[in-house]
């Protein structure tokens, strides 16, 4: 059975500011092995890391992230909502979050949030930043909209892509396939072995969001799901090599 990979959700965001480089630079410092992050368009058409498609959670701004440039939300303040520790952490663009990826030695997971709003050529934009870093050989591309996902396999059918979905069906990994999905992404709850043993007949990888419980990472480990999104990558970590220790 092969290692389940850990992926620092939103980086290591138990830590710090979701989706902000101190996440990603604690994520990489823990040792997890991928990186997943979300990804939003301004209204000037430029990529940006952040969860909601609502300012008001993770910043000091308001309103929506489409209707600002980039300029405009680059002034505002994405950590202070999580830690006066990070006051003034700014909102990164995907590209300046590439430029710093592309020396590192891990796995990325590109979450195009078009599941609210359908961002125009959000696709062709995200996969064009992804091409000129020279990232896309290490990067999944996942959605909860498979419209998305059907779009970027029109741009470049060899980018590997993921359906994500928190609901289950009894013919789940067919109906990802239909739209031409490589792997799946789901919710912790429908999780099974059923669901893990369907996924590699197909050789899909599933991975698994959101696994922050002790409880739920020993089953997937055990289960050997392909990887887990986590907010606690370092506890993650720990937990795998107690697994692998006992099983060893
Ligand atoms: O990509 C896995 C997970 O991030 C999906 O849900 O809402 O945390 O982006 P969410
Ligand atoms: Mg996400």
């Amino acid at each position: 059975m092969k290692n389940t990979l850990i992926f620092a959700h939103r980086g290591a965001s138990k830590l710090a500011p979701e989706n902000t480089m101190p996440a990603f630079e604690l994520a990489q410092a823990s040792g997890a092995e991928g990186i997943e992050t979300d990804v939003q368009l301004t209204k000037d058409n430029i990529p940006v890391l952040i969860h909601d498609e609502n300012l008001r959670r993770t910043t000091n701004g308001t309103g929506f992230v489409q209707d600002y440039t980039y300029d405009e939300l680059s002034r505002l303040d994405a950590g202070s909502w999580f830690s006066s520790e990070f006051s003034n952490t700014p909102i990164v663009t995907l590209d300046e979050f590439l430029r710093w990826f592309k020396e590192q030695k891990m796995l990325l997971n590109i979450e195009l949030k078009t599941n609210v709003i359908e961002y125009k050529h959000i696709e062709s934009i995200v996969y064009e930043n992804l091409k000129n870093r020279q990232v896309l050989d290490r990067t999944v591309i996942s959605s909860f909209n498979a419209d998305s996902l059907v779009r970027m396999h029109e741009i470049n059918p060899a980018v590997r892509t993921a359906f994500l979905t928190s609901t289950n069906r009894r013919d789940l990994v067919k109906y990802a396939q239909s739209f031409g999905a490589n792997d799946l992404h789901v919710k912790h709850r429908i999780l099974d072995k059923k669901l893990v043993k369907q996924c590699h007949r197909q050789n899909m990888d599933l991975r698994v969001y959101t696994v922050n419980r002790t409880g739920m990472m020993k089953k997937c480990y055990k289960l050997g799901v392909d990887a887990i999104f986590t907010d606690v990558p370092h506890e993650a970590l720990e937990h795998r090599e107690l697994f692998q220790k006992r099983k060893g």
